[in-house]
C-alpha cells in the first residue's frame, strides 16, 4: 500500500466526526415527515425507474427508462433482454434522479424498492442497488409490493384521498379488485381467472397488427372507429367479482379469422369494439364490488387505467353510485418509482424496516 493510501489518526477521527454529524443532523431533520426524503426503485420489468419524493406527495424526480423498444419485435417482453437491460440502465438512473432532485446520496432519509411481484431476473437488479445503498449509506431499507405500489399513485396525486376504498389494478400482469380497508390492511375479492386486462389488450393489438406495447396503440386506434359496430362478450363469470379476458380475445381472433384482409376502418372499429367490451365489464364489477364493500370511493390503478375509454365509462359509473373516483396521471399508472417511493414512504413511517438480506419473490402476493 502507498503512503498517500494511509490516513492519520486524526483524519479517521475527522472523518468520524463528520459522519456522526451528518447522521445526527439527518435523524433532526426525518421527525418532520415533510422533510423525509425516499429514494424510488421499480425494476419490476421492462421499466427502470428511480424517484425522489419528499414527504408524502411531493414528486422532486421521476425518470422512467423502458426496454419496450428492444421487446417490440417479439409481441411481448422477454426476460433475459429485460433484465439485462436493467443491469446497463439503473445506475444512470438513480444518477439522474438525484441530479434532477437536486438532491445527494447524503440527503435521503430511506430507501424503497420493489420486491415482487415480477420478472426475477429485473427485479433482482433493484434489490441489489437498493440493498447496496442502504448499506453503504446506513439509511432503511423498506422493501415495497408492486401491485400496493400501484395504488398508492392515487395518493400521489390525491394526498387527501381516505380509505376505505375499492381499488382497481388493472396491469399488463394483474386484474384485480381489492377493498382497501386501511394502509397495509387489504381484502382481494376478485381477480383474473385467466389473461390480465393488459394482457388481452396487449394479444389483441397483436392480432390487429397494432404494434407492442397494445394498450396505447388500441386506445388510439379506437378513437376512430365505431364501438358499437361488433358485439364482443362481455363475461361476468356468474356475476361474482372475478374477471376473464380470454373469451373475448378469442372471439376477436375468430372475427378476424371469418373476415380475412381488414381495411383500416374496420381494424379500428375491431379495437374500439373490444376495448368497449373490457372496459365495459371492469367499470361494472368495479362499482358493484364498491357498493358491496360498503365503501364511498374507487382508487383506479395499473397501465391500464391510462386507458381513456376506462376512466370516462367509469367516471359515469361512479357518478351514478354517488362513489368518488380517483384516478392518477398517465404517467403514474403506468410502471413508475414515484408511486414505489409513495408507498414506501408509507410503510417507513409505520416503523417498517426491510433486512438488508431481503430477496426479490417473483410471485409476491399483495
Ligand atoms: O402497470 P404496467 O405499466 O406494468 C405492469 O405492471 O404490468 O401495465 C402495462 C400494461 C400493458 O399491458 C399496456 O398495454 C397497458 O398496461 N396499457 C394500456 C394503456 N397504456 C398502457 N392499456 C390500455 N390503454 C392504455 N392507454
Ligand atoms: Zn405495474
Amino acid at each position: 500500500m502507498s503512503e498517500a493510501a494511509v490516513a492519520t489518526h486524526e483524519e479517521v477521527a475527522g472523518a468520524v466526526d463528520t459522519l456522526v454529524e451528518a447522521m445526527e443532523q439527518r435523524e433532526r431533520l426525518h421527525e418532520d415527515p415533510e422533510s423525509v426524503l425516499t429514494l424510488g426503485i421499480e425494476t419490476s420489468c421492462d421499466e427502470t425507474a428511480v424517484a425522489v419524493l419528499a414527504g408524502d406527495h411531493e414528486i422532486r424526480s421521476n425518470i422512467v427508462t423502458s426496454s419496450a423498444h428492444l421487446h417490440e419485435r417479439f409481441g411481448g417482453v422477454v426476460p433475459e433482454i429485460a433484465s439485462r437491460a436493467q443491469v446497463q440502465a439503473i445506475n444512470p438512473a438513480i444518477e439522474e434522479a438525484l441530479r434532477e432532485a437536486d438532491a445527494t446520496l447524503w440527503d435521503l432519509s430511506a430507501i424503497a424498492v420493489t420486491v415482487g411481484p415480477g420478472l426475477v431476473g429485473s427485479l433482482v437488479v433493484g434489490v441489489a442497488a437498493a440493498k447496496s445503498l442502504a448499506s453503504a449509506l446506513d439509511l432503511p431499507l423498506v422493501s415495497v409490493n408492486h401491485l400496493e405500489s400501484h395504488l398508492y399513485a392515487n395518493l400521489l396525486e390525491h394526498p387527501e384521498a381516505s380509505m376505505p376504498a375499492m381499488g382497481l389494478i388493472v396491469s399488463g400482469g394483474h386484474t384485480m379488485l381489492v377493498h382497501m380497508i386501511d394502509h397495509g390492511f387489504y381484502e382481494v375479492v376478485g381477480q383474473t381467472l385467466d389473461d390480465a386486462a393488459g394482457e388481452a389488450f396487449d394479444k389483441v393489438a397483436r392480432i390487429l397488427g397494432l404494434g407492442f406495447p397494445g394498450g396505447p396503440a388500441i386506445d388510439r386506434a379506437a378513437k376512430d372507429g365505431d364501438p358499437g359496430a361488433v358485439s364482443f362478450p362481455r363475461s361476468l363469470v356468474g356475476d361474482g367479482s372475478d374477471f376473464s379476458f380470454s373469451g373475448v380475445k378469442t372471439a376477436v381472433r375468430r372475427h378476424i379469422t371469418e373476415k380475412g384482409e381488414l381495411e383500416r376502418s374496420e381494424v379500428a372499429s375491431l379495437a374500439a369494439s373490444f376495448q368497449e367490451a373490457v372496459c365495459e365489464v371492469l367499470a361494472q364489477k368495479t362499482v358493484d364490488a364498491a357498493m358491496e364493500a360498503e365503501v364511498g370511493s374507487v382508487f383506479l390503478s395499473g397501465g391500464v387505467a391510462a386507458n381513456t375509454r376506462l376512466r370516462s365509462m367509469l367516471e359515469q359509473a361512479c357518478l351514478e353510485r354517488d362513489l368518488r373516483l380517483y384516478v392518477p396521471p398517465p404517467i403514474l399508472c403506468t410502471d413508475n418509482a414515484a408511486m414505489v417511493a409513495a408507498c414506501g414512504f408509507h410503510r417507513f413511517r409505520r416503523g417498517v424496516r426491510t433486512s438488508l438480506d431481503v430477496e426479490p419473490d417473483p410471485n409476491l402476493a399483495l
